[in-house]
Formats: C-alpha cells, structure tokens, sequence
C-alpha cells in the first residue's frame, strides 16, 4: 500500500518498484517514453527524480535512463555560430566550459550556485529544465541568452523557445513521449554582455530570487537588454516590462531605480519556507538594481570579441553502450560492481541504491547514510573518480563504472591517504560521521584542480553539512596538503 503523499517515510531507501530500461537511441527511448506514458519517468542525473519519490510525491513505474545513449552530453558549436548544449551536460561541465564562461557568463554564474558540488556534478541542464522548477538556476540565464529547447517526440523533433516551454510548477510543454535532447543558444551579439545573481538563505540553498541578465550598450545609451527571474513566479519569466523601460533609453539612476520599482510589481512571488512575498519583491528591487548597474558597467568595458575563441570541447563523452537493457522490477539482477578496484558480482534490485549495496552487501560502511536525499554529502563516494551521492545513485547505474569509497583511499599497507592525516593533524577529524563525504569530495576537488585556494576548498564542500561547524580546520588541513602554498 502506498503511503500518503509528502510523508516522509524512508529516505534510506528507495521503496518503490520500478521496471529499469537502458535505451542506446533516442529513438528507442522516445519509443519507451511513450509507450509508458505517465506511468514512466525519464532519469538524468537523478538529484531531483530520486528525492521527489523517496518523499512520495512522484510513484513512477517504470525508469526509463539516458544515460546509456552517447552524444547527449555534448557542448558543441554549430557551423551558423550557435552553441548547442546537450541535455545530459552537467552543470559542472557547462559551469566550467570555456565558451560558456567566456560567451555566455551568465549561465556560468548560474551554474556556479548550485548549493553542492555533487548536485553539479550529477544534476543536468536537461534535468534542471523538465524539472520545471520555478527556482531552477540554469533557467533565467538561458531564458535571456535566447534558448530554445530541442525536443524529440513520436511526431519528430521541434524547436520551442524557452519561454514557452514553462506552463506551471512541474508542468511543462512536453508532451507524451517527448524528450528534451538540448538547448540551443544563439551565437551572442558582439558586445553583448551577461551575468546572473541569486539570493538564498545560504549558499546551499535554492534562490529566494534569482535575476538573469544580457545587455547591449551604445555610448550612454542601453540597445538591447533582457531580464528573467527565478523563484519569484509560477514559472521563471522574463521581465519584459522592465525590459520595456530600459530599451532605446539613456542609463541614469532614475532609470535604474524605476526599473527596479518595476521589477518588484511585475513578479508575481508567493511565501513559502524560503521566503514571504514581501521579501521578495523588496529583494528583487535590490537585486535588478545591483545587476544592472554591474552590467552596465562590463558593457562599457566590454569588447565581446567574435567568437573566435570558440572551442568545440567533448565533455565527458559517454562509451557508446551496445546493447539496451531492461531490468525487471521485483527481480534480483546480477551484476559486477567495480569498487576500489575489485570487481564484486551482486544481486540486486533495480530500485536498490548504492550506498546500501556498498554498506550492505559489500560491508564497506565508511559511506554513512544522513538525509538520503542530497542534503548532507555523508553518502559521498567517487565514480569515475567525479564526487556523487550514493544516496541517489542505483547501483545498477554503476555497473561498468570506477567506484571508490572511503576505504578504498588506504594504501596497499594500511598507510592513510594525505589529506585524511592530514584531518587528524589538524584536528578536523571531529564527530566521524560526517568525514569520509568530506574527505572524498576533497579528492574530487583536487583530482582536477591539485592545488585549489580557500575559496575553492569552501566551494567543494557546499554540499557536505559539518554540524560541530568544524569547517576552518578542515579546510586548513585541505590547504595544508593541497593549497596553493603547498606547493
Ligand atoms: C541537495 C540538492 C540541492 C539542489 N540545489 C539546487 C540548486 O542550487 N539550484 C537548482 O536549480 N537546483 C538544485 N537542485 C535540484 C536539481 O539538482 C537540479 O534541478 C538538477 O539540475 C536536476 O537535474 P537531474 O539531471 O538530476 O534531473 P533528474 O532528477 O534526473 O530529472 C528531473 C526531472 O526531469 C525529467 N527529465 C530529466 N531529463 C529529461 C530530458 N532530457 N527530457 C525529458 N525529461 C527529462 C525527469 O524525468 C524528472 O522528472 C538541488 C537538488 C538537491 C537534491
Ligand atoms: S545521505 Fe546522501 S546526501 Fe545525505
Ligand atoms: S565532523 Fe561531523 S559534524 Fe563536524
């Protein structure tokens, strides 16, 4: 029997059954997508299906991943100048890609605020969007980069505009059997320039507000701008009666201020645990009146160049798998996990996570279970050497890939990895519980960068909750070992 619906009844597990298909063709997974109809889900990065249904408020039957169908995670530019984003990018890869942070900055920015590291690196821009969140990060910074979503459906494919693609809180445009495949960005105008701001309770949190802007200045005069929110609407918009104000006009602070004012009507916010509608609306006011006069100014310094430093950089191209596969719900599957460079064969359901086969089956229990839901990072383990929660990761979906856990960072005699002496030396070592999702989201951090600063230290550890607030001896033991002065 199932529960009632938002009860919280057990994040520890993943209690519903589902059938779990692997298509390796869009085609073949349109074919799926519409066959099941409402009863399946379509499964990126998981950061938001996996918590909607370990707190019930989504019971889908059958999971149909993208994760096997190569090519979608791919940033490209097209022969016209436009940049073409697949939807199984991740936020990390198109926060740090080096077209996007150069052309489109403000989507860089948005994807810098994710509130954990984790969340990025398995969250995608695909998810972020059919997620249909009126917070969602990515979302106001496609909308005034010009984005439109490339949608693949029984009928064909289509292009919608952005803007149209929103329809409610979780509605969206998609109909039956359509899936999101990327988003199209327009190759941006000469001296265009773009940014994005969020206001949340902390850093790890979803926005309270968030603006997105793009802006085109002549002399003393705005030639073309753009503003969308977040967080303060049914859906994130465009604000295009502040637009309409600004357009054609010369900058002053009358104008900013009046664009300001008007941005406070224009939104619609509701109060909610985040905020009160007043709040936001006040913040609002603040916070376009903060971006523009930002922007304002890089416009002035501004020479956008062509884009001639465009780089067409395959990030993290998925193995072409061969072979679809579909696992059966209610069955025990055999599968070979690869963990600390063993390979285990197990017996698994398809809704059994891997955190539990990694403590349950295989005994490694220094991947603690916390929230079960994204919020804590204690159930951090490295794939593919990239820090994610096993929380929220199948275990089937780990088959074929690298897992290391805590354990698996001693040396062949028993020697303690460097920055876990590092903890004891420098006392951030503390309750234990939380530490081994620290210390592996270290190593993802200094995996790709060996010598991070402070600021990239605290960055990494967003999405890792320390609850003694142990966290200036941890990232002093983290520098002590790794930090730029270490060297
Ligand atoms: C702890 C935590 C912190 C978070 N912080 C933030 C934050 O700061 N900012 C923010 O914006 N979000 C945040 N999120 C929400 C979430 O991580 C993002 O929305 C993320 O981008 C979702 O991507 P995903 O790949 O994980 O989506 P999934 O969970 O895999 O999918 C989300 C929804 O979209 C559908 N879907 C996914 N891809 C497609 C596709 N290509 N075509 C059709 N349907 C599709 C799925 O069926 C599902 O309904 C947070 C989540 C957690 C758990
Ligand atoms: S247990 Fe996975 S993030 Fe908390
Ligand atoms: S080390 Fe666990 S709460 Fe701080």
């Amino acid at each position: 029997m199932k529960s009632q619906p938002n009860q919280m009844t057990n994040s520890h597990i993943l209690v519903q059954d589902f059938d779990f298909f692997e298509p390796v063709t869009i085609e073949e997974a349109v074919q799926l997508v519409d066959k099941f109809g409402d009863r399946a889900r379509v499964l990126a990065g998981g950061t938001d299906l996996f918590v909607m249904m370990k707190v019930e408020r989504i019971s889908p039957d059958v999971i149909i991943s993208l994760h096997k169908i190569s090519g979608l995670d791919l940033i490209q530019i097209n022969k016209n100048g436009d940049v073409s984003i697949g939807a199984l990018t991740t936020i990390l890869a198109l926060r740090d890609h080096p077209v996007i942070k150069r052309h489109y900055e403000a989507l860089s920015k948005a994807c810098h605020t994710f509130s954990a590291l984790q969340v990025e690196t398995m969250g995608t821009v695909g998810g972020n969007i059919c997620n249909g969140s009126p917070a969602a990060d990515s979302v106001p910074a496609l909308l005034v980069l010009g984005a439109v979503a490339e949608i693949q459906g029984p009928q064909g494919s289509r292009g919608l505009p952005l803007e149209e693609f929103f329809l409610g809180p979780g509605l969206t445009a998609l109909k039956r059997g359509e899936i999101l495949v990327s988003i199209t960005l327009p190759k941006p105008s000469e001296k265009m320039v773009s940014d994005y701001v969020k206001v949340a309770r902390i850093a790890a949190d979803l926005a309270k507000a968030s603006l997105g802007i793009t802006l085109v200045r002549s002399g003393n005069t705005i030639v073309d701008c753009r503003v969308a929110a977040g967080s303060v609407a049914p859906t994130p918009r465009r604000l295009y009666q502040v637009e309409e104000v600004l357009v054609g006009q010369t900058y002053s602070q009358v104008l900013v201020n009046e664009a300001g004012r008007l941005a406070g009507e224009e939104i619609s916010p509701i109060s909610d645990a985040r905020s009160t509608s007043w709040y936001r609306r006040q913040v609002i006011d603040v916070m376009l009146r903060d971006l523009l006069e930002r922007a304002w100014h890089s416009a002035g310094d501004a020479v956008v160049s062509e884009p001639d430093g465009y780089v067409s950089l395959p990030v993290q191209d998925l193995p072409s798998a061969v072979e679809s596969k579909n696992y059966e719900q209610g069955k025990k599957h055999a599968i070979t996990l690869n963990v600390n460079g063993n390979s285990y064969p197990v017996q698994v359901y398809p809704n059994e996570l891997l955190m539990n086969v990694l403590r349950e089956h295989l005994s490694l229990t220094g991947t603690k279970y916390g929230c079960g839901i994204g919020e804590c990072g204690a159930c951090t383990v490295l794939i593919d050497g990239v820090p994610k929660f096993s929380c929220l990761t199948l275990a089937i979906d780990a088959v074929g890939k690298e897992v290391t856990s805590i354990e698996g960072l001693q040396g062949l005699n028993g020697e303690l990895d460097p920055i876990q002496q590092a903890f004891i030396d420098h006392a951030a070592f503390q309750c234990g519980y939380c530490t081994p999702g620290i210390i592996m989201a270290l190593k993802g951090l200094i995996k790709d960068n060996p010598h991070p600063n402070e600021e990239e230290v605290r960055d990494a550890l967003k999405g890792n909750r320390c609850r003694c607030t142990g966290y200036v001896s941890i990232t002093r033991a983290v520098l002590a070992v790794t930090g730029e002065n270490s060297q």
